[in-house]
């Protein structure tokens, strides 16, 4: 065989074991669907914190120790260990028995699997760049690795559904009146027709 073809093959055999092996126990691309639930709590961009902490390049840093996030329990601000498999797999069986008066309000995965597939994604997405990386390779949206932060006030959108009646009617936009104070609530979007188009 050409030795340069022999050389190619084998560098191939050997980066598909090693993906593999990497990937063993997870699935990254079925994690980042888990990780979901996550990111209503959490950001993967550095500085971000929201209900709980950026995970932004927690991946083998201590627990608790994003310096900016104020709000940890003094439960996980004893904890010594670092995040990595073993302490990650068991603080998402069950965060608030691993850590006994933990903040996080999250009951845990039971499923190995499920939680093997959402570490393996955390192992990409709390290395350092990992918000950009899982973006990159098409694990999450940027939405996703950004977390639910509130939008800028210019981009929120109507919330007409939440009112009652009574303020819908108030709403109503009176003949001729293109601009007002009683439009910009409803400002952008279809709803803006159907609130006043319904009195
Ligand atoms: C309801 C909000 C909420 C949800 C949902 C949530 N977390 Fe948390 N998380 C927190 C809070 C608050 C803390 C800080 C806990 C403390 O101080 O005890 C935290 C802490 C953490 C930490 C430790 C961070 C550090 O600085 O050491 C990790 C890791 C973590 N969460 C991962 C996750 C993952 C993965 C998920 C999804 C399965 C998740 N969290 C879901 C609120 C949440």
């Amino acid at each position: 065989m050409n030795p340069r073809v022999y050389f190619l093959l084998s560098a191939m055999l050997f980066i598909f074991v090693a993906s593999h092996a990497a990937y063993a126990d997870g699935d990254p691309k079925r994690g980042a669907k888990v990780y979901g639930v996550c990111a209503a709590c959490h950001s993967l961009e550095p500085v971000l914190n929201l209900t709980g902490p950026s995970l932004a390049g927690l991946w083998g840093k201590k627990a608790a120790s994003v310096t900016d996030f104020v709000r940890y329990s003094s439960a996980l601000k004893e904890q010594v260990f670092v995040w990595d498999e073993t302490s990650l797999n068991a603080w998402l069986t069950e965060p608030n028995a691993f850590v006994p008066g933990t903040y996080m309000t999250f009951r845990g995965i039971d499923d190995k699997q499920v939680r093997g597939d959402l570490v393996a994604f955390l192992k990409i997405a709390m290395a350092p760049g990992g918000g950009a990386t899982v973006v990159a390779q098409g694990f999450a949206t940027e939405e996703l690795a950004r977390g639910q932060a509130p939008e800028p006030l210019a981009n929120a959108s109507p919330e007409e559904d939440e009112l009652a009646p009574e303020d819908r009617h108030q709403c109503k936009r009176p003949a001729g009146r293109q601009t007002g104070a009683d439009t910009w609530r409803h400002a952008g979007g279809q709803s803006v027709n159907r609130v006043f188009g319904s009195g």
